[in-house]
């Protein structure tokens, strides 16, 4: 499934006519391509799958590469990204470019399949526009965090698992719970990764969040546990990049209060819920991909 996206993406990309989109696309580097492989699954493999699965992965990369400029981000999939290589104004052309493509093929799947995806893509974007004011001061705000990571990262998610269950005329319900339950725990995941693992694993800078500004639900359980003279050595630390003594001390107080533990058991118990809804349709395969998910290091 996944190698024919890829030949479908590319030819979608050729059927633009440029030689600067190809280039441009040559060099953004593919992910784990985590949507086109639920849709796979949930749909099987045929050509409508297939282009739905571009479509999905054409629109996930061209809000990777504008989130890239609005996080100002260097490195993308242990890759430099597009915004440092060639510009923030390229960066963003090309996401409008893969864009519109991407929505020109969308068109032709099927109505209700097409409603489904645009309505998620409005989704994401309010999403990181929620982020970048979230971002904007200091906050402890779980339920708006909560909101947001749907919103961002799980809503596109939930649509490809819904929409490819329509596209077999399976009752689409069950799929978009799992997807939308695995979208939300995959962004914890991203945001717990952030603070555990390493820049040669994850294939972008680790620590990076609370320099960005963003207040993940590990940073929200830690801050809720110290007491007041350190909670003001925390919020002295945000926004600012950070050293390694400082980035030491995060990590020995979320080991002290348990907080990586704490954030984990959230995502767990989506993934849990996710596993037995998937189990109860007797789709095993789609229960271990939520499975891995929990266990994932990148
Ligand atoms: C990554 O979040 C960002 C997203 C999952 C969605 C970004 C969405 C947009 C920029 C809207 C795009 C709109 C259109 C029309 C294409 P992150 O910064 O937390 O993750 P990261 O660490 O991987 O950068
Ligand atoms: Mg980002």
């Amino acid at each position: 499934m996944l190698s024919a996206v890829e030949r479908k993406i590319e030819q979608f990309i050729q059927d633009v006519d440029s030689v600067e989109v190809h280039t441009l696309y040559k060099k953004i580097s593919k992910g784990k391509m985590l949507r086109a492989r639920l849709i796979g699954q949930i749909a099987g493999k045929s050509l409508l799958s297939i282009k739905l699965a571009s479509v999905v992965e054409m629109i996930h990369m061209a809000s990777l590469l504008h989130d890239d400029v609005i996080d100002d981000t260097v490195v993308r999939r242990g890759k430099t990204s597009i915004n440092a290589t060639n510009g923030s104004k390229i960066a963003i052309m090309m996401g409008d470019i893969l864009y519109s493509k991407a929505f020109f093929e969308l068109n032709k799947i099927d109505s209700k399949v097409s409603s489904i995806i645009s309505n998620a893509v409005i989704s994401l974007s309010i999403g990181e526009l929620n982020d970048v004011n979230l971002s904007a001061n200091f906050h402890t705000d779980k339920s708006a965090y909560l909101k947001m990571i749907y919103q961002k990262t799980a809503s596109l998610i939930e649509a490809s698992a819904q929409a490819s269950a329509l596209l077999v005329n399976k009752n689409s319900l069950p799929y978009k719970q799992y997807g939308r339950n695995l979208g939300i725990a995959f962004q914890m995941m991203d945001d717990i990764l952030d603070i555990t693992s390493d820049e040669k694993t994850l294939g972008k800078p680790t620590f990076n969040d609370f320099s960005e500004g963003k207040v993940t639900l590990p940073y929200i359980y830690l801050y809720e546990a110290l007491d007041e003279c350190d909670k003001a050595r925390l919020i002295a630390l945000y926004k600012k990049p950070l050293n390694q003594s400082q980035k030491e001390w995060i990590k020995k107080s979320m080991f002290e209060h348990k907080i990586i533990q704490k954030a984990f058991l959230e995502a767990k118990i989506l993934i849990n819920e996710a596993v037995e809804l998937m189990e109860s349709c007797g789709e095993y395969s789609l229960s271990n991909i939520a499975k891995a998910m929990i266990e994932r290091e990148f």
